[in-house]
């Protein structure tokens, strides 16, 4: 009865259309990803800033000159936080979850902001949001590093503003540059978990911090924006490219674990971002031998993973060489920081959908489980249990 059951759902809601999106395109067997129609191939090397991206995901166009400019002023607007929302970081233990501080901090801001979905207001809201998780996530990276928060403050880009915050030096070129390429990479990929999980929230008209939060809680997960730090922590635990094979053998040959990093709901084949993470990390690695060695081993792991797993369409995903730029720029394999760092992207992409969704889609979403237990038991009141 169970089984004849099971056929009636969709386990993990696999080829289930959620919602409509003039935001992002997957082509999962041929591995092409679009924004709005952009490849995103095409966005990076026409060296887009960040901002520009996230203006075309809440306007649905790129900006002219005067729209970036414009929109850069409402960024600027929310590198300023209340207190209580930096209290909400550091009055956490330095040993905290960066996403869970970065939960607590945008829980704090739905406890206290006066939120109302709002087609005149929302793409301003969202502006303003994407400016204080510059502030929230350089502000986590600093607490669990043991130092005071920073705020960012207004510079010629989203990305040197927050490098600068979370580091309190100025960056140089190269760095900015490489976390501008990260985080356009991460900045939406259509419907996954955290996203579903934020739909699912503002799907009852809570407010727009509430949705983020959602998403954050799904997104810390290691099947999901977890897997950033738990690629990178694999590379770590083998130690050296040598023992590489081995540690693939014993563990992922074996079936005791999963390789993080690798395999995808939608892609079956090379993920694109993975691609370009790859390439990126070959210059700067020369700055941080620790990063140098993870990529050596990443590398190796990668031979095999493929060797073995290509067949099932189970290739590298966006994570697998992600933690190498995080650890190339300077951030320590720690307390999921680089998930932290994945959300700072993909606050973005959220809103959108959020925004998308509820202004021209809006509908509760309420899916129904099929009941497989006993039916019409008499009830024994507890005395007699
Ligand atoms: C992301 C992920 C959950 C998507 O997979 P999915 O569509 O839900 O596929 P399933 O979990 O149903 O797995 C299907 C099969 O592929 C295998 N598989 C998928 N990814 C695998 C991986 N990374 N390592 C080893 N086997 C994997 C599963 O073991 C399963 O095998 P089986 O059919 O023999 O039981 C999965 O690939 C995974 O766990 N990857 C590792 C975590 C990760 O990198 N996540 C980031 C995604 S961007």
């Amino acid at each position: 009865m169970v089984k004849e059951h099971m056929e009636q759902i969709s386990k993990g809601l696999e080829d289930i259309n959620l919602k409509w999106t003039k935001l992002t395109s997957i082509d999962g067997e041929k591995g092409i990803l679009k924004y709005g129609g952009y490849k995103i191939e095409d966005i990076i090397k026409g060296k887009a800033l960040v901002e520009e991206v996230q203006y075309l995901f809440l306007h649905g166009e790129l900006p002219n000159k005067r729209q970036l400019a414009d929109f850069q002023g409402k960024i600027h607007d929310g590198y300023s936080v209340p207190k209580y929302v930096i209290d909400a970081i550091t009055n956490l233990p330095y040993e905290s979850d960066a996403v869970a501080l970065q939960m607590n901090a945008f829980a704090a801001l739905a406890a206290t902001e006066k939120f109302k979905w709002d087609k005149q207001a929302d793409r301003d809201v969202a502006a303003k949001v994407i400016g204080n998780m510059a502030t929230i996530t350089a502000a986590a990276y600093r607490h669990i590093s043991g130092m005071k928060p920073l705020e960012p403050e207004p510079s010629s880009s989203y990305a040197e503003s927050f490098l600068k915050a979370a580091f309190g030096k100025k960056p140089s070129q190269q760095e900015i540059d490489a976390i501008n390429t990260a985080l356009i990479l991460y900045m939406d990929h259509e419907v996954p978990a955290s996203t579903t999980a934020g739909l699912v929230v503002v799907s009852t008209l809570a407010d727009m911090y509430s949705g983020i939060v959602g998403a954050l809680a799904a997104l810390k997960g290691p099947l999901h924006g977890g897997a950033a730090e738990a690629a990178i922590s694999q590379f770590a635990q083998i130690g050296d490219p040598a023992k590489a094979e081995e540690w693939f053998n014993q563990n992922i040959v074996t079936g005791k674990s999963r390789l993080m990093g690798f395999g995808h709901r939608v892609y079956k084949t090379y993920d694109p971002r993975a691609k370009i993470f790859k390439s990126m990390a070959v210059d700067l690695i020369k700055n941080n031998r620790e990063a140098e060695k993870m990529y050596k081993i990443a590398l190796k792991v990668e031979e095999l993973g493929i060797k073995n797993m290509a067949s099932k369409g189970i290739y590298p995903n966006t994570d697998f060489f992600s933690g190498i730029t995080y650890m190339s720029l300077g951030f320590p394999l720690k307390n999921n920081i680089y998930t932290a760092i994945f959300a700072l992207s993909r606050v973005t992409g959220w809103m959108g959908h959020f925004i998308e969704y509820v202004e021209e889609q809006h509908r509760l979403i309420r899916p129904r489980a099929v009941y497989t237990g006993p039916e019409d038991r008499s009830f024994i009141p507890i005395s007699r249990r």
